[in-house]
């Protein structure tokens, strides 16, 4: 039964779906037909979850599924910045509903990914469009947490919450993303404040020099990370001294490696 409105404080309307292919499709017709936002999907179970890069995204019942509709002002390239917005509201989220995985090695991952103890236990899916007769951009933050559940995946370690201590339901997951996404949305400013949500992201993220293997289009580059540049780049120092910038990826942690050579 879709939920239109609750009792509950909420800082944007929401829509309570049983089911749907994927929330940020949801929105994003929604988008298309004139809905301006904001506005929060939420699907207890999605039969076509999106992730990153094309991939799919395993969507078990218990788990959190929710995508925030949003109109911006700003330039498509300040809307990337929601992915480092998105990242650091999601963590604070989690550290306030499950203290007790604060203090498991709950962390980020560039651009977004949310590890607890090395597994990935949530990800976040930014797409923009525009739509006849709204001004600007309409982009759509789509956030998926692993609470009771997680796929095996042979690429890169899952986890989910409830593994470490007692676990919200999605609805009251949500209650604490809506309130984190809110407060960080308002300190981003579309790009105004994005200083702020990068210094924020590297507290969250890794040490410096930890090394790391990324994947770029056809190739993969290994070095040390060296924080972000100011656009929100992932910086990377190489073995031979250079320095990379990058701007689209898919990272790994190289765990147990030494950290390569810092210029
Ligand atoms: C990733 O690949 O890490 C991003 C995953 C994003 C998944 C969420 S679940 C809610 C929203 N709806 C989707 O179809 N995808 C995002």
């Amino acid at each position: 039964m879709p939920e239109a409105s609750s009792m509950r404080e909420q800082n944007c309307p929401l829509l309570h779906l049983d089911e749907v292919d994927s929330t940020n499709a949801e929105a994003l017709r929604l988008a298309l037909a004139g809905t301006p936002g904001p506005m929060w999907i939420l699907a207890d179970r999605q039969t076509v979850g999106r992730g990153r890069s094309g991939r799919r995204w395993e969507s078990f019942a218990g788990n959190y599924h929710g995508s925030l509709l949003l109109g911006l002002r700003c330039a498509p390239g300040v809307a990337a910045q929601l992915a480092l917005v998105a990242g650091v509201a999601v963590i604070e989220a989690i550290a306030a509903a499950l203290p007790a995985v604060a203090q498991q090695g709950l962390r980020l991952k560039w651009p977004n990914d949310v590890l607890v103890g090395g597994g990935k236990v949530g990800g976040i899916l930014i797409e923009t469009t525009t739509a006849p007769r709204h001004p600007g951009l309409l982009a759509v933050v789509g956030i998926g947490i692993n609470l009771v559940a997680h796929p095996a995946l042979p690429d890169h370690s899952a986890a989910h919450l409830s593994s470490f201590g007692p676990c919200p339901s999605p609805r009251d997951m949500h209650d604490h993303v809506d309130a984190a996404l809110a407060r960080w949305l308002a300190r981003w400013g579309e790009g105004m404040g994005f200083a702020e949500v990068r210094e924020e992201w590297m507290a969250r993220a890794g040490s410096r020099g930890e090394p790391l293997s990324v994947h770029v289009g056809g190739e993969v580059v290994t070095g040390a990370y060296a924080g972000l540049d100011p656009d929100g780049s992932l910086l990377l120092e190489t073995a031979n001294g250079t320095r990379r910038r990058i701007a689209f990826g898919d990272v790994t942690v190289l765990a147990g490696l030494p950290p390569a050579k810092q210029a």
